[in-house]
């Protein structure tokens, strides 16, 4: 279990000029992207380094769901300016952006590819402490300020991979709730069903101990280690907290209890599934945003390009994928599904995957602006092919899912019944 450092509360950004002085950093590269340098939370930040004489400079030309050459032209940037410290102000997309020039700015002769996940990348380990980063986040969801991961779309594999290693985590993440109250309701929305795979994904991990392979060196041992009685506390109430609290937060964005809520949420997810892991969900979504054949543009993201956020697209096969990891534990499915409200006194053995997904797709919808299915989103079955190859190669993840096959063949078949499935729920 690798903690992470959390400081949550109204208006604790304001502290983040001390921190840095705290720390003897004083070459300071802040990112953000384009709409977030224009919020409030930015503001905050510029007077808090101002006040306490920390020199900057502002990088916000992050990219939404950035893309590898996103990342490159970032870590270009943050090379010339040679920073001792790393600040990330935004959402995952900028959170993961930091992380990812803190890497390259430390090793400055790595090739991109060196450090990202195998089999896409070399998945070399990082073997030295890179800068300190500090993230703020302005979106309830990703959890990036906890984890040791950086996810981007790689294009030439038309698929998201990314990088994952605990040398990456943050510093400290600075989870002020004032600053995710400009969020519109559909980054609200789709930034919560993250929160709430990551929580169901983690619950539902194959186990520490029955993950395989075990690595040969403890540097080798990825961050993701299956479900532990850990990530369990973390990962159950931040399941709890996303179903209370989500459908307020983007329905009504002046109620700021359920946006503190979801702020915290969040983060608990992301101390859960950052040591334990996701699997099937994320595994599948990184295709399903990537090709995105038909061009989708989810309404409300501030976005000229087409763009199947995140949280949308692994929450679209959700209720196919805990239908099929089900029978690996039947109880936590069925614990799950209280979460949800459902009186489990009287489910039939063998059903608590049907009865999972019934909760889950009733969730969805009661969200309101959710593709009830992949067919929402555009896709057909001639799809379907595309979708598992860019799927198999998500082995990061797909270790960690139940009922998996380790045979690559049974696990090309599976994966699309999981696909066809999730076409419409
Ligand atoms: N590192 C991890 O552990 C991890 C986990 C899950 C997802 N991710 C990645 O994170 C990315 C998604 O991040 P996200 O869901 O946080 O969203 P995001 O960072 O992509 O932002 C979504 C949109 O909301 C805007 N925005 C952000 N905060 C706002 C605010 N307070 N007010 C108004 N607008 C705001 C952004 O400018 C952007 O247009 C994806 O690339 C995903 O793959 C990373």
């Amino acid at each position: 279990m690798a903690a992470s450092s959390i400081r949550f509360g109204p208006g604790c950004t304001k502290e983040v000029g001390m921190d840095f002085k705290n720390m003897g950093s004083n070459r300071v590269c802040v990112v953000t992207d384009q709409n977030v340098a224009k919020l409030d939370a930015m503001k905050q930040v510029e007077q808090a380094l101002g006040s306490e004489g920390v020199e900057y400079t502002v990088y916000q030309r992050t990219m939404v769901e950035p893309k590898d050459y996103s990342i490159r032209e970032a870590i270009d940037f943050s090379k010339a300016y040679a920073p001792d410290a790393f600040l990330a102000v935004g959402g995952g997309s900028v959170i993961d952006t930091a992380k990812l020039m803190n890497l390259y700015t430390n090793y400055p002769s790595a090739s991109f590819l060196d450090f990202v996940n195998a089999p896409l990348g070399l998945g070399k380990p990082i073997d030295k402490k890179l800068s300190p980063l500090i993230a703020v986040p302005t979106t309830a969801g990703t959890g990036s300020e906890t984890t040791g991961t950086a996810i981007f779309d790689l294009v030439s594999k038309k698929a998201k991979t990314g990088i994952a290693h605990r040398a990456l985590k943050p510093t400290l993440g600075i989870c002020d709730p004032y600053n995710t109250r400009t969020m519109p309701s559909a980054v609200h929305a789709s930034s919560g069903l993250d929160v709430l795979c990551h929580a169901l994904e983690s619950w539902t991990a194959i186990p520490y101990q029955q993950r395989v392979p075990r690595p040969p060196n403890p540097i080798n041992r990825p961050a993701y280690q299956g479900a532990n009685p850990i990530s369990d506390i973390f990962s159950l109430q931040a399941l709890k907290q996303t179903i209370k609290y989500l459908p307020r937060a983007a329905k009504d964005p002046d109620d700021f209890e359920a946006q503190s809520e979801m702020l915290l949420a969040a983060t608990l997810a992301g101390v859960g599934f950052g040591n334990a892991g996701v699997h099937l969900c994320h595994g599948m979504s990184y295709p399903i945003s990537s090709q995105n054949p038909a061009k989708y543009k989810h309404y409300g993201y501030q976005s000229s390009d087409p763009i199947i956020p995140h949280g949308v697209s692994v929450a679209v096969t959700a209720p196919a994928v805990f239908k099929f990891t089900a029978p690996s534990n039947p109880e936590r499915h069925l614990v799950a599904a209280e979460a949800f409200g459902v009186d489990t006194t009287s489910v039939k053995r063998g059903s608590e995957g049907e009865v999972l997904a019934e909760a889950l797709a009733r969730f969805l919808s009661e969200l309101g602006d959710q593709p009830r299915g992949l067919k929402g989103l555009g896709f057909q079955g001639k799809d379907v092919e595309e979708l598992v190859e860019g799927t198999i190669p998500q082995k990061r993840v797909l270790m960690l899912a139940p009922g998996l096959s380790l045979d690559v063949e049974r696990e090309r078949e599976q994966l699309g019944d999981l696909f066809e499935d999730a076409m419409d729920y």
